[in-house]
């Protein structure tokens, strides 16, 4: 199979959605509505969708199977065994606690350990774990190593936390920080994955600290291949055994099962921390659930079991991996700025780097992620000073990059989309120089991102 360049799907089609064909004109009467941002599109509106990949696969004839399996009782419901022995299949924890997706977990987790005068460490939070964090009177701290944050270096493990800043924290604020956390691959920082030998040096260092290490394992199959295909002494393991490596070095994970969960909904939080566990059940049934469901249907429960069976195997990860990398390859030989080495689950345009003439704080990452869709019905999502400029106390500076995200949903598009966005990306390449900035003029004071109005320069 390996002789051939072409990427083979490892799935044929078995029910299609209608993509629906837009001209310039009528996109410019969405954006206009949409206050210029993409978060406030009718989906209709959008031919390529790569807002995100949280939610938005394409489920198997086998998930479609377990659905059927659902089973809704109340408490103790056949589907969520099926869900736990699932889940501990790869990540063995104690306790684990179902939650209607991600930021539940987080919301639940910080509630307990959160809190004004704590700080938490991460390589880099996803934006939700950061404000999770925040709204609990907390400070996150970033401390991915420097090459984390140069868009241009080829560090194979780009997601690695920097074990000296690390060490450093932990040694000057002792008391304050609740935990240590480890985004799985780093969302923000590129998709970039984190090595096994930087999650066990980690774990070193909470251990000598006492500290608690918890992942954001949202992305852990596609962590897990990178650690396969990039890491000394790693390439014979199959992907379950590293998962399970990386499980063991954790006290705890949060988890959103749209991403590597396969499913549409979803996520859970685990931890060994019989007391911890307690807290936060009281809190999930407060919120979310009864403690065998928390905010899912029964029949969610058996879609992200199967989920997770699929996500591990081995031909869906190189399929995964290589049409990512198509995009970004294509991409980069048409002279188009990236995030570099191409993350597992998006392509990051670098639009700082594009649009050198646009000023961080009239949002470069803003005017192109619009171009791309005046142009070509593509969605992307700005990952730069509209989602991280603000501060708690509402003063703004430049987020450390300005990129654009073009994130793949997982087996939804074929090679000829893709080879699409190529050609549009390209296009409004060769132009950027005539791309103008934009302006807030309206905001929240938190995830301004989801909700601003933005007005052309
Ligand atoms: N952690 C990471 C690393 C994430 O990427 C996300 C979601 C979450 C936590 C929160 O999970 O959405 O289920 O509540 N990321 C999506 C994205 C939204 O587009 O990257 P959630």
């Amino acid at each position: 199979m390996h002789r051939w360049r072409t990427i083979v799907e490892p799935f044929r089609i078995h029910s299609v959605e209608p993509i629906r064909m837009t001209t310039v004109e009528e996109r410019e009467a969405a954006l206009e509505a949409a206050g210029y941002n993409l978060f406030n599109l009718h989906a209709d509106d959008v031919m390529i969708d790569l807002l995100t990949d949280s939610g938005t696969g394409a489920m198997s004839r086998d998930q479609w199977a377990a659905v059927q399996h659902g089973d809704e009782s109340y408490a103790g419901s056949p589907s969520w065994y099926v869900f736990l022995d699932a889940v501990r299949e790869l990540f063995p924890f104690e306790h684990v606690i179902p939650t209607h997706q991600g930021r539940a977990a987080e919301k639940i987790l910080f509630s307990v350990l959160g809190g004004p005068g704590k700080i938490v460490p991460n390589n880099t939070h996803f934006d939700t774990t950061r404000a999770n964090v925040e709204f609990s009177g907390a400070e996150a701290v970033d401390l991915v190593i420097p090459e984390g944050r140069d868009p241009s270096s080829t560090h194979p493990f780009k997601g690695n936390m920097d074990l000296q800043a690390l060490e450093r924290l932990l040694g000057e604020h002792r008391g304050a920080v609740p935990v240590v956390f480890m985004t799985i691959t780093n969302n923000s920082g590129g998709g970039q994955p984190v090595s096994l030998e930087n999650l066990r040096a980690v774990r070193a260092v909470c251990d000598a600290h006492r500290m608690p290490l918890f992942l954001d394992a949202c992305r852990f199959a596609e962590n897990a291949w990178f650690i396969k295909a990039r890491e000394a002494g790693q390439g014979d393991r199959s992907v379950p055994e590293i998962v399970r490596e990386i499980a063991s070095l954790a006290d705890g994970m949060t988890m959103s099962a749209k991403k590597d969960g396969l499913a549409n909904i979803g996520g859970w939080l685990a931890m060994n921390d019989g007391a911890l566990a307690e807290q936060c059940r009281n809190i999930l049934i407060l919120t979310e659930g009864f403690v065998t469901y928390g905010g899912l249907a029964g029949r969610d429960l058996e879609a992200i079991a199967q989920g997770l069976r699929e996500v591990v195997s081995e031909d869906y990860l190189r399929y995964r991996i290589r049409s990512t990398a198509y995009l970004g390859e294509a991409l980069d030989a048409a002279g188009v700025p990236l995030v570099k080495p191409f993350g597992g689950h998006a392509i990051y345009l670098d639009a700082r780097a594009l649009l050198p003439h646009v000023a961080p704080l009239e949002y470069p990452g803003q005017s192109l992620s619009i171009a791309l869709y005046r142009e070509g019905g593509i969605r992307g999502c700005e990952i730069g000073t509209v989602m991280f400029g603000r501060h708690p106390d509402g003063t703004e500076t430049p987020a450390a990059m300005d990129l654009v995200r073009l994130a793949i949903p997982r087996r939804t598009y074929t090679q000829s989309h893709i080879d699409y966005v190529i050609e549009v990306v390209a296009w409004v390449a060769e132009r950027a120089a005539q791309l103008r900035g934009v302006r807030i003029v309206e905001q929240s004071p938190v995830l301004r991102h989801f909700t601003a109005r933005f007005a052309p320069l």
